[in-house]
């Protein structure tokens, strides 16, 4: 016989003191529990054994009350599912009596909230965003992924679980991971670090919003690309900061343009590997102006190394944090393109100096990133799937992106260009006349085409026009078809 789960007790204050007797107190619970629908109908109730444990009581005030309860419909009793909330509720007068059964009403009185919560960022909602397609931003082949080796080793780490797995971990993430990420970070971008300057975080977002707590004031002024990825930019208005947008060229962040509107920012955020969203390679001397004026200036430099891992005309560039010999850069890293977004696993390479400060303020957000998910990803990293998984994404990304390239070219011919499409995972496809980009975009969604709109991406008036298009997560096969759909919606 299969055994029923238990059900969970609403709140029961009992009081030996009064004078109504235990059974009434935990009828009148349930019966004032059922009528405010706090437990609904069909919701599971413990067992009277159970709920006597619970309450400390013996089981007689439960057995009688749970009498009472059936008897007047409240509970009823279902085969194989044990005592539950009885889907016809009786009473109907009782509803009105206790003047409840009335859902909150959702707004009532003044109901102050901090400021800043209404800068940003509202949920997005755009409808480009919404579904998975061709072209949506982001995406990974997820069909690709290695699951049967990633499940097997979920299983082994969780068999094996002690009891120090179950205590809380170290802030900065497990010794195990961040040796693992220290190692595959000197190797293979260059970085000057140890495991000790690594903090595991929840993806990107988490490092810039902990990045900003601990560097930026109210006020501050911060360097921004111009176009920029807009998720930081949320970030830093929403602590208060003067975003200053600089614009990007060939060459990445334009640095004397940045030094012109403000000598003396605080911080720069910068994604040299691949811009986002125009998708540049920072220019060597671009890189070397950058830490110069961070080091002149007293300033920091945020590098975002988002989607580094996939080049394919040349080899993977080198980190700017492996050029600065002035401990300036504060290096933010994420698995969520070389695994997958949902893992929620990212982390910061630190200044030696800055990590206690680092981990002070990491620590009033979060006690730690998730043990069990860090140890998988460590076996991951260190039995060698994850180099392998790197170079046949790399192999199938290329196909997809020469694919999308051609389909571009031959649908829109001179009238578009392709940028960025060296590296990464989306590319961006600017025209050469300026078009309404955010309402052709919200026309695609309907079609099931998740294109992002490049001005978007803009402070202030947008420059350029165009579309930012994924195809890590877009077949081959499905990609010519899009691209035509694209044309025909553009052309409408
Ligand atoms: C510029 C940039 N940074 C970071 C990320 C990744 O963020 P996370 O690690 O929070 O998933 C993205 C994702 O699209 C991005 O475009």
């Amino acid at each position: 016989m299969t055994k029923t789960p238990s059900g969970t007790a609403p709140i029961l204050a009992l009081d030996r003191k009064l004078s109504k007797p235990l059974h009434r107190q935990i009828y009148d619970a349930y019966r004032t529990a059922i009528v405010e629908r706090r437990i609904r109908p069909g919701q599971r109730i413990p067992s009277t054994r159970v709920l006597a444990v619970e309450l400390g009581v013996s089981r007689f005030p439960v057995l009688n009350a749970y009498a009472q309860l059936l008897a007047e419909g409240y509970f009823e009793s279902r085969v194989g599912a044990g005592t539950v909330v009885s889907g016809s509720l009786p009473e109907q007068s009782a509803w009105k009596k206790l003047a409840v059964g009335h859902p909150p009403r959702a707004q009532s009185g003044p109901r102050s909230v901090a400021s800043r919560t209404s800068i940003r960022p509202k949920r997005e909602t755009h409808a480009w965003l919404t579904g998975l397609g061709a072209f949506g931003v982001g995406q990974v082949a997820a069909d690709q992924f290695p699951l049967h080796i990633w499940s097997n080793l979920v299983a082994k780490r969780s068999r094996s679980m002690g009891a120090k797995s179950f205590h809380y971990g170290d802030q900065m993430g497990t010794s195990g991971l961040r040796e693992t990420i220290a190692d595959y970070l000197r190797t293979a971008r260059s970085l000057n670090c140890e495991a000790g300057q690594i903090m595991i975080v929840s993806g990107s977002q988490q490092a810039l919003e902990i990045t900003t707590r601990v560097l930026l004031d109210p006020g501050s002024h911060v360097w921004v690309e111009n176009p920029g990825y807009h998720l930081a930019k949320a970030v830093l208005a929403v602590a208060g900061c003067q975003l200053v947008p600089v614009p990007v060229d060939q060459e990445g962040l334009n640095v004397a343009e940045g030094i012109k509107l403000s000598p003396k920012a605080r911080v720069a955020l910068v994604t040299p590997s691949h811009q986002f969203p125009l998708g540049h390679t920072m220019s060597a001397s671009r890189r070397l102006q950058l830490l110069e004026w961070a080091q002149r200036s007293g300033s920091w430099v945020v590098e975002d190394d988002y989607d580094s891992e996939y080049r394919y005309e040349s080899m993977p560039i080198a980190s700017l944090q492996g050029l600065d010999v002035n401990s300036r850069v504060i290096y933010v890293g994420t698995f969520s393109k070389v695994i997958f977004p949902s893992l929620r696993l990212g982390y910061l390479v630190l200044p030696p100096d800055l990590v206690e400060r680092f981990v002070s303020i990491r620590s009033l957000m979060d006690l730690g990133p998730s043990t069990l998910f860090q140890d998988v990803l460590s076996d991951f990293m260190g039995e060698g799937h994850f180099a392998r998984h790197i170079r046949r994404m790399r192999t199938l990304y290329h196909e997809r992106r020469t694919v999308l390239v051609d389909s571009i070219r031959r649908a829109f011919g001179s009238g578009a260009e392709v940028l960025g499409s060296e590296a990464g995972m989306h590319l961006t496809v600017v025209w050469r006349n300026q078009l309404k980009d955010v309402e052709i975009a919200n026309r695609a969604a309907l079609h099931h085409l998740w294109a992002w709109p490049l001005s978007h991406f803009y402070l202030g008036e947008a420059r350029r026009s165009g579309f930012v298009l994924g195809f890590g997560g877009t077949p081959v096969e499905e990609i010519p078809a899009a691209v035509r759909k694209l044309r025909a919606i553009v052309a409408s």
